[in-house]
């Protein structure tokens, strides 16, 4: 791969919703390569943090309705809409797979939440930018449902969800995103 060609990846990585995605399998040899260029990701203490819950088929369909009745319950009657409720299960239909993003805390409590958490944001980047190669939209979604997430996963003592990672291919890729200049977010201290 060619610096240009990275940059490329990088900037062009975007969040892809799952009404744009494809109706097409993701192939389970594809899906482990994504995987596992997560769990290359840095991990301090070498704890690696990152529990990843691959939803297909059943499971997936479930997490639709878990996520939509979750919306159902949080809203006033009078505020719900049963539009809503369906284009919340329409985006588990439309993803071909649903990575679930866990992170299970170290059981020796040696490093900080947020050292943990880190690691696990970079496996998701890892696996984004995998995505975004193999032609596979994502987005990471972070509803307030994922308190429940025992509801639906198996989630062993001290595990969390830090939310799912909605995949499906994609027609072509979006685009480069809007960024503020580097003005804007670095100061230089020669
Ligand atoms: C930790 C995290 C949580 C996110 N949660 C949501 C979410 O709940 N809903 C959503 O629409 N987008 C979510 N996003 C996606 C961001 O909105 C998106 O990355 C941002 O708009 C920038 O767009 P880009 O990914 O195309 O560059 C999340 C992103 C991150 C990193």
């Amino acid at each position: 791969m060619t610096h240009q060609e990275l940059n490329h990846l990088i900037r062009n990585r975007r969040s892809i919703y799952p009404p744009s995605f494809l109706d097409k399998p993701i192939p389970k040899d594809v899906l482990e390569t994504i995987l596992t260029n997560g769990t290359y990701a840095p991990n301090y203490k070498k704890t690696e943090p990152w529990r990843f819950k691959v939803l297909r088929g059943a499971s997936k369909q479930k997490l639709g309705l878990f996520l939509a009745n979750a919306y159902k319950s949080a809203t006033p009657q009078e505020q719900f809409l049963e539009k809503k409720y369906q284009k919340i299960i329409q985006k588990a239909e439309k993803s071909a797979a649903v990575i679930g993003l866990c992170m299970q805390r170290d059981p020796q409590n040696r490093l900080e939440d947020w050292e943990e958490l880190a690691a696990v944001a970079m496996a998701v980047q890892n696996m984004w930018l995998t995505a975004t190669q193999y032609g596979i939209g994502a987005y990471w979604g972070s509803p307030k449902a994922i308190q429940k997430a025992d509801k639906i996963f198996h989630l062993e003592d001290g595990e969390r969800c830090l939310g799912f990672l909605f995949l499906g291919y994609v027609e072509e890729a979006m685009g480069k995103a809007e960024r503020l200049p580097l003005e804007e977010r670095v100061i230089w201290m020669d």
